[in-house]
């Protein structure tokens, strides 16, 4: 028998149910009725942000909640005189639009409306917050409300921030039991410290809870489907969103429009830090982030988000590609009244070439781009998935969504460009997505029309059902404390510790001149290979002048001649790492002929890093598989600290090529959780190994540079250790830091059967004419004690170094 249901036993049941339902129906009533009331003050309510996006948005605003219980007044504040700036809002407020839904009577019912709890008010002094406060006061009292909270926007520049934010602190805040927030505009800072400064100073005024830092990338349609899109779709994408299946990524933001008006602000910030710092970032980390079990909560979006900022690799130099269109430096000239002989250095254009060191996304390419005057304007995500099929049959019999041979991908169509809205678009050979059907509607694509090189009929294609502006978004989410939308302040310095390395190493990088619009052809194109970065055209001419008349390598011939008595191989640059790095590649292919392996011993520091990248990049016949690889010398920080030789090496060498990993031999400077301690005997653990795999301890080839000290390896001037004697790994200080260090000793490195010295650049002039006229010195230069016992020894050095 079916148990007889609890409620059927006790009459009283119902009566007690129907009553609460009734109550708990009267609370929510009363509570709507009586919600609070909530005033708005915009700062800078006469500014083109102002002007263009945010009087629609509170109008917007006003529109989807005002009917639902809260009531609400909207002051527009700037600097204006008091006329000025209410015939200015009025204006813009006679500008404001409704829905197309919304018939033409109703909309300028609801537009007067909205009008009458407007206006304006001047805001400079603290008499002027103290007074907006008592008006805001007075009115909840007058008109018998009670206060849920206050919003004040600030659409100001950066510099007006402190005294604003002490002024609410001090003068503004809404009594116990109503919410403050503030919402902050970009730019948040120009580079780590100063973003570190500004947040400390924000902090001080207000909790974090409270800010509401805007990217309003974060309110367009199709950025904030991504994790939607991600949850929604886990059955199809657990198994393919990840290195196996992912080709590349490319996060594109692409503008018609210049600089021009806006350079006093352009000149300090350029393209990376106006756009890609943030926009592009925070959709790199939407897409690369693991996805938490809960989208929907924010904290856990925010230590995703965390993690993978930790997750992507350092910026390097050869990371980027800048351009800066042509007329852009006259704008500066005119705008900012500079000279004639002005030239602007900053970048109206970057390509960025970036990676996550993490499982998922090791190897995959994530490209950012953006630029100003352009041919196009659109932005997109695209994912494009690897193939790996070869279809048998002619391509007039693939049928779309089944293909394996057609292009596979994910697009999150931000909007502009040939489909003129936001989409999301899905090739049909991947899966049939699944997207909110209340927000998001298939549709049908044009004909003719084709995007990324497929026709649009290739994917399924779907549209917001309504098309909304990102800041009408961005001001329902601060009213509705949807805070993950915003940019915290820890989620703000990750992507400033990201970007400020790079951006300060291109600080006199000089842009590739481009002349806008379509004109720019194939001009900006660019490739990559490893973690490198180039345009892929060669520039035919340079319009920014630039090292002038200097003649180009191929110009010369290298110069083969004597240096202390030992050869000497002179060239330009290019051609001098061409030559060692062949040379280095015929003695290894000598050492494993003729004794089936090759003991290679590298330095550190930045000399060898273009010859790292020439034997990674074009050296195919190099036997790595039967090369052991030695350090020279070693910083005493862990080997995964970017200042780690072994770093260095890992990162323009090891991770392109394929030498077997029990073929290298890090130096021992990081154990038991210490570094270079005496007792740990790292340096004679190293030297065990050297005597127990190399051959009578002498390597094949050793690679040496020279400071401009006259140091080799760290063997440096007054060294206590290694310049002579048993030992062959010490232990040695330097002058600079990182200041502890492990080299190889002057007597282990005069054992190898080779030992070439790379000298580049103009700084190490002096020091090389010098070490020409000194005999063998080593407590004074060490590299004059490098004097190879029955080995050769060869200075490769360039132009520079050598002629000055
Ligand atoms: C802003 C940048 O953040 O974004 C501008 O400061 C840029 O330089 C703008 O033009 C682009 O935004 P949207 O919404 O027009 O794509």
């Amino acid at each position: 028998m079916l148990a007889e249901p609890h409620f059927n036993r006790h009459p009283g049941f119902w009566k007690m149910l129907t009553v609460a339902v009734f109550m708990a129906l009267l609370g929510c009533l009363q509570a709507q009725e009586h919600q609070g009331h909530v005033s708005i003050i915009l700062l800078g309510a006469t500014g083109d942000l102002a002007k263009k996006y945010l009087w629609q948005g509170l109008f917007q605003l006003y529109l989807d909640e005002a009917g639902k219980g809260h009531s609400f007044s909207f002051h527009g504040s700037a600097l204006t005189t008091t006329e000025k700036g209410q015939e200015f809002m009025a204006k813009v407020l006679e500008s404001l639009s409704c829905p197309k839904d919304v018939a033409p009577p109703r909309c300028a019912e609801l537009k007067d409306q909205f009008q009458q709890l407007s206006q304006y008010r001047h805001l400079k002094t603290s008499e002027d917050y103290l007074a907006l406060n008592k008006d805001i006061e007075a009115r909840v009292q007058r008109e018998g409300l009670w206060e849920a909270g206050r919003i004040f926007y600030f659409s100001v520049p950066p510099f007006a921030y402190a005294d604003i934010a002490r002024n609410i602190n001090s003068s503004c805040r809404p009594g116990p039991g109503a919410w403050l927030r503030v919402v902050l505009e970009k730019p948040f800072g120009h580079d780590l410290l100063s973003a570190q400064q500004l947040a400390t100073e924000l902090g001080s005024f207000f909790q974090e809870e409270e800010m509401y830092r805007v990217d309003h990338y974060l309110g367009k349609q199709a950025v904030a489907q991504i994790l939607p899109f991600r949850d929604q779709n886990r059955k199809f994408l657990d198994g393919l969103w990840n290195r196996h299946y992912v080709e590349r990524v490319e996060i594109i933001m692409k503008e018609t429009v210049d600089a021009e008006g806006r350079t006093s602000f352009y000149e300090k910030y350029g393209v990376i830090r106006d756009v890609l710092q943030n926009h592009l970032t925070e959709i790199l980390t939407l897409v690369a982030m693991e996805l938490p079990h809960n989208v929907s909560s924010w904290e856990a979006v925010l230590q995703h988000k965390l993690q993978a900022f930790q997750a992507l690799r350092g910026l390097q130099k050869g990371s980027a590609v800048l351009g800066q269109y042509q007329a852009y430096s006259e704008q500066v000239r005119r705008e900012l009244q500079k000279p004639d002989s002005f030239h602007s250095l900053t970048p109206t254009f970057a390509g960025i070439l970036a990676h996550m060191d993490n499982l998922r996304w090791e190897g995959v390419p994530f490209i950012l781009m953006s630029g100003k005057a352009l041919d196009e304007r659109v932005g997109y995500v695209r994912i494009l998935f690897k193939n790996r099929a070869y279809c048998a049959q002619s391509e007039k019999h693939w049928v779309t969504d089944q293909s394996q041979c057609l292009p596979r991908q994910i697009i999150f169509y931000i909007g502009h460009g040939e489909l003129g809205s936001p989409a999301v678009l899905v090739s049909r050979n991947l899966f049939r997505p699944s997207l909110p059907s209340k927000s998001w509607k298939e549709v049908e694509g044009q004909p003719g029309l084709r995007l990324f090189g497929r026709p649009l009929s290739d994917y399924y294609v779907y549209s917001p059902v309504r098309e909304q502006d990102a800041y009408s978004i961005l001001i329902s989410h601060i009213f509705h404390r949807r805070k993950g939308s915003f940019i915290t302040t820890e989620n703000l310095l990750a992507s400033w510790v990201f970007w400020t390395p790079l951006l300060d190493s291109l600080v006199h990088e000089v842009p590739r001149i481009y002349p806008g619009g379509a004109e720019n052809g194939h001009l900006l194109d660019f490739e990559f290979s490893g973690n490198q970065l180039s345009f892929s055209q060669q520039q035919l001419e340079q319009l920014v002048p630039g090292p002038g008349s200097v003649p180009k390598p191929s110009d010369f011939q290298v110069l083969r001649a004597k240096y202390r008595e030992s050869p000497l191989i002179s060239a330009w640059p290019e051609e001098l790492i061409a030559k060692l790095a062949n040379d280095i590649e015929a003695t290894a292919v000598q050492a494993v002929r003729r004794f089936g392996k090759f003991h290679l011993a590298l330095s550190g520091g930045s000399s060898p890093i273009d010859l790292f990248q020439q034997l990674a990049m074009g050296h195919y016949g190099f036997p790595w598989a039967h090369t052991h690889l030695w350090l020279v010398d070693e910083r005493c920080v862990p080997l995964w600290d970017p200042e780690s030789n072994f770093q260095g090496l890992q990162a323009h060498l090891l991770q392109h090529v394929r030498v077997p990993y029990y073929n290298i031999h890090p130096m021992p400077v990081h154990l038991h959780q210490r570094l270079c301690a005496e007792e740990d005997q790292g340096a004679q653990i190293y030297a065990e190994e050297i005597s127990a795999l190399v051959t009578n301890s002498s390597f094949d080839l050793v690679l040496l540079g020279m400071g401009p000290d006259g140091h080799t390896a760290s063997l440096f001037p007054q060294s206590p250790t290694g310049l002579d004697g048993e030992q062959l790994v010490v232990l040695t200080k330097s002058p600079f830091r990182p200041y502890d260090r492990m080299s190889l000793s002057l007597p282990l490195i005069n054992r190898a059967r080779k030992v070439a010295v790379l000298v580049m650049g103009r700084m190490k002039r002096e020091i090389t004419t010098l070490v020409s006229r000194v005999g063998y010195e080593p407590k004074k230069w060490p590299i004059s004690g490098v004097l190879p016992a029955s080995g050769q020894l060869v200075w490769y050095m360039d132009y520079e170094a050598f002629l000055g």
